[in-house]
């Protein structure tokens, strides 16, 4: 049986990283895109050579014309320009949008039949302009987002805890940005909700009050640290964790921005939920039911989804 092949567009921190966990989990051959000539190929060719000493089948490959991602299973994209301090992600718009442009007509001639995961940001946005680009079916490109929110407040809590990460399980909704809402009645330390571990003692409603905080400035605390670029390790362990349920039908249940079409009374944009990914893409977006402040927390944060929408289509007919 061939191998799956997988294309990082974007041969930058996160699409480094990318591709050197696709090779360390042997998930298949990988190609490096990027615009600026000699990265991509560099990247492939150093990631190679640590193949004979980590011990995995794969071959790279580094390359700046569209034609070498045709026919991959899953294209993962982080082309555009990433955070510096003070900057928000909506600060990327204008000029992330113009490359999700280009990204997705260069996946619609190649890679039709891919599974497309968008890490670019701001996710929310870019994800729903790169797939009116390439005009694949929703449920076959979808945000990284989820997954990685919800490891940061799994880090934070673990660590407060501590408890192994392994045991703590955690989702956070709505958008990848400071309105985003960790979802504090559904995480869980080995199946004990967060409330109760409050009743018990485990941990402070302080702490825990300061902890969803330090969640929703998760990726700002690490551009503030790294000053020149954004996070990139955690974003790819993230998205290699959903290439890997879609490229193996785990079908597993992980929070990302998901196009919906009426669930939690949203139609046509893309939301960060709880989906569960298998070989058919998306395959069921998880409705849970919230009470009032947590749908108070997740409107608020439907609302910055949809300007940045409305701006992208402002930019469009401007
Ligand atoms: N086509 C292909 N690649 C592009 C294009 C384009 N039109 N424009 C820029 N790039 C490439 C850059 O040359 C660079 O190598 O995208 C890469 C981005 O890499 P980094 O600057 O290292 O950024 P990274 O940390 O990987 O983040 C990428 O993901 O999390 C988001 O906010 C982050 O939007 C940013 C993206």
């Amino acid at each position: 049986m061939a191998r799956n092949k997988i294309a990082l567009v974007g041969a930058g921190n996160i699409g480094g990283t990318l591709a050197l966990l696709a090779g360390l989990k042997e998930l298949g051959d990988v190609v490096l895109f990027d615009i600026v000539d000699g990265i991509p190929q560099g990247k492939a060719l150093d990631i190679a050579q640590s193949a004979p000493v980590e011990g995995f089948d794969a071959n790279f490959s580094g390359a700046s014309d569209y034609s070498a991602i045709a026919g991959a299973d899953v294209v993962i994209v982080t082309a555009g320009i990433p955070r510096k301090p003070g900057m928000s992600r909506d600060d990327l718009l204008a000029t992330n949008m113009k490359v999700m442009k280009a990204v997705g007509e260069g996946i619609k001639m190649h890679a039709p039949d891919a599974f497309v995961i968008c890490i670019t940001n701001p996710l929310d946005a870019m994800v729903w302009v790169l797939r009116e680009a390439c005009g694949l079916p929703h449920n076959k490109v979808v945000g990284m987002a989820g997954v990685l929110d919800s490891a940061r407040f799994r880090h934070f809590l673990a660590e407060e805890m501590q408890v192994s990460v392994e045991d703590v399980s955690a989702f956070v909704l709505g958008g990848h940005g400071d309105t985003m809402v960790p979802m504090v009645r559904h995480s869980t330390v080995a199946g004990i909700s967060l409330p109760d571990l409050v009743k018990m003692g485990w941990i402070t409603q302080e702490k825990l009050d300061a902890i969803v905080d330090r969640t929703r400035n998760g990726g700002a605390e690490i551009v503030g640290l790294l000053k020149a670029g954004s996070a990139f390790y955690a974003p790819a362990s993230s998205a290699i964790a959903m290439a890997e349920s879609y490229l193996k039908d785990k079908k597993r249940v992980l929070p990302c921005a998901a196009y919906l079409s009426g669930e939690y009374g949203v139609d046509g944009f893309y939301v960060g939920v709880p989906a569960v990914i298998g070989a058919d893409g998306i395959e069921r977006i998880v409705e849970l039911e919230l009470n009032e402040t947590e749908m108070d927390g997740f409107t608020h944060s439907v609302n910055a989804v949809r300007g940045l929408i409305d701006a992208c289509k402002n930019l469009e007919g401007a």
